[in-house]
């Protein structure tokens, strides 16, 4: 078994970005806006201010309260459209409830979509017309090329089929020839379909999901779940202890897909800043 290390791969990432901005000496923007008070949105849109700190990207924060109306919101996102300042727009999701993710989604300009949410850079995902890559399932690509691990003609599992990461890492896959079966909570023998894994996306939101007994031996396993278990510790979808003997590769959490996501926003806020200055 080996560790697919995702701190310092995600490391590596981020030096060349800091490295190709410092060469162009440029300064590309990204605007994070962060709704409500949920603990776990906090900290990932603290990460993304860090890795912005360290790669040379200004980054502004609005965090605006709780009670945000979607006009509110919709017009903050307006105003950023139409800054040429600003080079790329996150709003962190989840948002509160009186606000439609689609509608924020739908609202940022596709220019400025460093999460590739907005439907037509999902159109474009999926006919391979692609600039800005969705940061989870490229850092989970990004950290399979580092390792020289291959995927086309394997057997890619993925379990979850989020728009964030089930569906977008399926594109990616399948853009690298793998053979993709996507699994979700109505899928029919779900230990059945993981066993066909030689790659397996675990993708759920749920604590110790993927157990030994669902794991074919040889197998890569991506772990892309960020939980907490009964004491508070950050653990992801995948049972590591029992699953790691019997894997090639494995990715921890905290260190493996995480991290990575954060380098890709990086990469993707200097492609957006090149696409607005037309320099790509
Ligand atoms: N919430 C969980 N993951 C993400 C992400 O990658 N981007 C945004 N905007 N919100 C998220």
């Amino acid at each position: 078994m080996q560790i697919i290390d995702g701190k310092a791969v995600s490391l590596a990432v981020k030096t060349d970005v800091r490295d190709a901005i410092a060469k162009a000496g440029i300064e590309p923007c990204l605007a994070v806006i962060l709704v409500g008070n949920d603990p776990a949105s906090r900290v990932y849109v603290n990460n993304k201010k860090k890795a912005c700190a360290f790669c040379g990207i200004r980054s502004l924060e609005y965090a605006l309260p709780e009670e945000t109306t979607q006009e509110e919101l919709l017009d903050l996102i307006d105003k950023l459209n139409r800054d040429p300042a600003v080079n790329g727009i996150l709003c962190q999701l989840p948002v509160p409830g009186q606000i439609s993710e689609k509608e924020v989604i739908a609202k940022i300009d596709p220019k400025k979509d460093v999460d590739c949410f907005h439907n037509e850079n999902v159109g474009r995902l999926w006919t391979g017309s692609y600039r800005i890559l969705p940061c989870t399932p490229a850092g989970v690509m990004a950290l399979l090329d580092h390792y020289h691990i291959d995927p086309a003609g394997k057997h890619c599992v993925i379990v979850g089929r989020s728009n964030i990461v089930g569906k977008p890492m399926a594109a990616l896959m399948l853009a690298r020839n793998a053979t993709v079966t996507i699994c979700h909570s109505h899928t029919a023998d779900l230990k059945a379909q993981c066993l066909q894994a030689d790659i397996l996306v675990a993708a759920v939101g749920k604590a110790k999901f993927i157990t030994a007994d669902m794991v074919k031996d040889g197998a890569v396993v991506l772990d892309v779940g960020i939980n907490r278990n009964d004491d508070g510790k950050l653990c992801g979808d995948v049972d590591f202890e029992k699953v790691k003997d019997k894997v090639s590769w494995i990715t921890p959490v905290p260190g493996g897909c995480g991290p990575m996501t954060i380098a890709v926003l990086m990469q993707n806020t200097l492609t957006a800043y090149k696409i607005q200055t037309k320099t790509l």
